[in-house]
């Protein structure tokens, strides 16, 4: 199965980030995770495209979405699957990350997606071994598959990604999804801001060509999808605070559906999981009719078996 239009293939060998991708590299993922969309509404929801390929899941972090949905695409395409947790490896006898994977790959692995808390981790991996590397979050870097499911669940909705309005709304600071939003959505030609307290908006970041908002209701007002992002908890439990009491944070920057109706229009309400219900967004906003919540982790297997398979064409075979 290949896509149709006159791109068709990938300008990139890896996926270390959106930044390193052109918009017709992502106008190929959108085409081809269509069709990888149909297929998954058959009651055969399997292609043998992958037959030949090993596919390396390695997770050094937690995760939920994206490992689940890697590893469907991955077995959606018919690749051989092997997963790694850190959590319950040599890791924890003190290999380093190299070694690690110069292990998995003597096994005959030919790609590795890889979520870890270090920014810059999969770019590392990618200059010392031969594998295709699948960056699946880096620390507050990129996560870029995140982005590409995000705009692919905007353009599904709206037509297009091209002159929408979209606010990204929360801890922009510690996130890797907004990084990757925001190149994702500029290079498909939308209009970005960030909004949330000061403290969570990085120095500068006008200079990424960003609107920069602290009112939520302007914020609202302004958008045609509002994006919410994770306030990391974890972060606040260990003792680092970014505002005064969660309930503040709720006040100034939670959605409520009684928002969402004083707008007067109609806008998608998007949060990448995992949600704090009642902190970021009340459960009848995550449950609502603005919600497309569902829609971004079901577009996530399309988009990231479209991945997988553009990537697996630049595999070296013996
Ligand atoms: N959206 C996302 O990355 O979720 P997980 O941390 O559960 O993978």
């Amino acid at each position: 199965m290949k896509a149709t239009q006159e791109h068709s293939t990938l300008s990139v060998k890896h996926l270390l980030g959106i930044k390193d991708l052109t918009s017709e590299d992502i106008e190929l993922i959108f085409r081809q995770a269509d069709e990888f969309k149909s297929v998954l509404q058959r009651p055969i929801k399997k292609v043998p495209s992958l037959r030949d390929v090993t596919v390396a899941n390695l997770f050094f972090e937690n995760s939920t979405r994206t490992r689940l949905s890697f590893e469907l695409a991955e077995k959606r395409l018919s690749a051989d699957v092997v997963n790694f947790s850190a959590s319950t490896s040599s890791v924890k006898k003190g290999e380093t990350l190299v070694d690690t994977v110069k292990n998995i790959l003597a096994m005959k692995v030919d790609m590795v997606v890889m979520r870890h808390a270090s920014p810059g981790a999969a770019v590392f991996l990618s200059r010392h071994i031969p594998a295709v590397i699948v960056n699946a979050g880096d620390g507050t870097h990129e996560h870029p598959t995140q982005a590409l499911l995000d705009a692919y669940s905007i353009r599904e909705k709206l037509g297009s990604v091209k002159g929408k309005r979209v606010a990204i709304i929360g801890d922009i600071t510690h996130s890797r999804v907004a990084l990757s939003n925001i190149y994702c959505l500029q290079k498909l030609g939308a209009e970005v801001m960030v909004c949330g307290p000061t403290t969570l908006i990085p120095k500068h970041i006008e200079s990424l060509g960003v609107r920069v908002e602290h009112h939520l209701e302007r914020a609202l007002a302004w958008c045609d999808v509002a994006n919410m992002l994770r306030i990391q908890l974890e972060r606040q439990d260990a003792g680092v605070r970014y505002f005064p009491s969660l309930r503040e944070y709720v006040m100034q920057f939670g959605v409520d559906q009684s928002m969402l109706e004083k707008l007067n229009k109609p806008i998608l309400l998007m949060h990448p999981g995992p949600i704090n219900r009642g902190v970021e967004i009340t459960s009848e906003v995550a449950d609502g009719p603005n919600s497309i919540i569902l829609n971004q982790v079901e577009n996530g297997v399309a988009i990231r078996m479209a991945v997988i398979y553009l990537l697996a064409q630049g595999i070296q075979r013996d």
